[in-house]
């Protein structure tokens, strides 16, 4: 038979009922009281074990880190901190967990303050902590949420490809998959490596996007979205960058870049919310976290809002929405730009918005979510839809508090001579998109659509810092250690 969960117990009225619990153990005090956690809930349950009835040697076992499965009565409690308790009849140890400092197999996660850096090292292990325990919950509660947004909508949920032959972004930033030997590969007469040869008998790489697949189902079941993991081979080890995160990316038919930004935002809004609503035990232990650390900061660095406040804050509030263009001259007439307090000075039209910019838009001019419009066409892709006035692109990009970018997206170029007119400008052959460029020659219509990155809505809702830290096991230059 299986443990109850805790969560499911502590919701019991307890009368000395017989229960059966199985867990972890965070802490095990004065040979009594044994702190038991199985990831149901952050709270976990109090055992309390009289040394009477169990043999001593058991009890010695019990140390953290230890898997136990208990059996027992469940009352209420009379100590602070917990409504009910389970008076132990039987204890199983499941699993011991060293705890002699001086043994080989010493157990790593005593119940202390451990930095996030030291957990990261043990991502293995760090699921049972209380600040990952919350974190992964979370991310499963919005996983929910985003497939029930999309699903109360009328979306269909579509599959796109992680291996493929296209270069979505026109980035050159792909991880290839090959099985041809590394050290000898085949040649062509050339002396390049001849792919031919290789497994799908043409050059294979990673997805970095999952949308150009997005469009060609859109523009035969109207609303569709695709939710998976991308890949990117950026050497950026920022704590904003993965090399492999999960997107959502929704493509819809007939949608202008107006219908594009109000569903973002309700997008957005609506698992702030369901964050709120579902994950509150969680999120007031990680508002406790972020106070601390926000306390620990220098004063002018400090967040006037706690993290609860923040996403409440974003909720109520009306993203801003304003073209590039404003934005570039609100960024040189600020205070920033004449006391040089950027890094990278603004430059007029065409400035590649750094996360600095961005940062400052939205924590010192606007002090909520911007939607920024209508970027000029040679910082974006290929496939946005040109502006009349041939130097700006129907882009969006949805820039967050302590976050920068959270989503980016576009009305898509549907004309068809005017997406071959740009591939060609940007060197694209046809060749390598003719089933893209199908869509817009049999029944083509305006669409638009975005992607929104998974782990930078999870920084802002867990109030994490390190995007390392919202994802199980990340993936970063040098790092694919488990
Ligand atoms: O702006 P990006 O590159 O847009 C696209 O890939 C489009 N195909 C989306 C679309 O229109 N369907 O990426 C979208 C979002 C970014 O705004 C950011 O939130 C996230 O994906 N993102 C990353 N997240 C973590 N690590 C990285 N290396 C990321 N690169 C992008
Ligand atoms: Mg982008």
């Amino acid at each position: 038979m299986l443990p109850t969960p805790i969560k499911e117990i502590l919701t019991w009225e307890p009368r000395g009922q017989s229960c059966m619990v199985g867990g972890w153990v965070r802490t095990f005090r004065s040979n009594r009281f044994i702190h038991l956690n199985d990831g149901s809930n952050l709270a976990g349950i109090q055992v309390v074990v009289n040394f009477e009835l169990l043999p001593a040697e058991l009890l010695q076992s019990i140390s953290p880190g230890a898997c136990l499965r208990v059996k027992g009565r469940l009352e209420a409690s009379s100590g602070k901190g917990q409504a009910v308790e389970i008076q132990a009849v039987e204890i199983e140890l499941m699993g011991k967990a060293e705890s002699d400092i001086q043994a080989a197999d010493f157990y790593p996660l005593q119940p202390k303050a451990h930095s996030l850096e030291f957990l990261r090292e043990i991502a293995h292990l760090r699921f049972r902590t209380q600040t990952f325990g919350a974190v992964f919950r979370i991310r499963h509660a919005m996983t929910f949420a985003m497939h029930r947004f999309f699903h109360e909508r009328g979306f269909f949920n579509i599959h796109s490809p992680i291996l493929t032959a296209s270069d979505a972004e026109g980035a050159g930033e792909m991880f290839r998959v090959t099985t041809l030997a590394a050290d000898q590969p085949p040649r062509a007469e050339d002396g390049s490596v001849d792919f031919s040869k290789d497994f799908f008998g043409k050059a294979a790489h990673l997805t970095v996007s999952g949308q150009l697949e997005a469009e060609l189902a859109a523009l035969a079941l109207s609303k569709v979205y695709t939710f998976g993991p991308t890949f990117r081979a950026e050497n950026s080890n920022t704590t904003r960058h993965l090399a492999e995160f999960w997107m959502i990316e929704p493509e819809v038919a007939f949608a202008d870049l107006n219908d594009n930004m109000d569903l973002a935002e309700a997008n957005l809004k609506y698992l702030m919310h369901y964050a709120l609503e579902h994950c509150a035990e969680d999120l007031a232990f990680l508002n406790e976290r972020w106070k601390k650390e926000e306390e620990a900061k220098k004063k002018e660095e400090r967040s006037e809002l706690d993290l609860l406040e923040r996403i409440q804050f974003v909720l109520k509030e009306p993203f801003a929405r304003i073209t590039y263009e404003e934005a570039i001259r609100i960024l040189e007439e600020s205070p920033y730009q004449k006391k040089k307090k950027f890094q990278y000075p603004v430059k007029g039209w065409g400035t590649d918005l750094q996360s600095e910019h961005e940062r400052y838009l939205v924590e010192k001019e606007f002090k909520r979510p911007v939607i920024l419009t209508d970027y000029p066409k040679e910082i974006k892709a290929f496939y946005m839809r040109m502006n009349e006035d041939g130097r700006s692109v129907r882009a969006m990009d949805i820039l967050f508090p302590g976050i920068g970018e959270m989503v980016g997206g576009s009305q898509r170029e549907e004309r068809l001579e005017f997406l071959q007119n740009r591939m060609a400008e940007m060197g694209i052959p046809e060749t390598e998109l003719h089933w893209y460029l199908d869509t817009r020659r049999f029944g083509t219509v305006p669409h638009s659509g975005y992607g929104l990155g998974f782990e930078r809505l999870l920084l802002f809702v867990t109030g994490m810092s390190n995007i390392r830290d919202v994802i199980p096991f990340p993936r970063f230059p040098k790092g694919i250690a488990f």
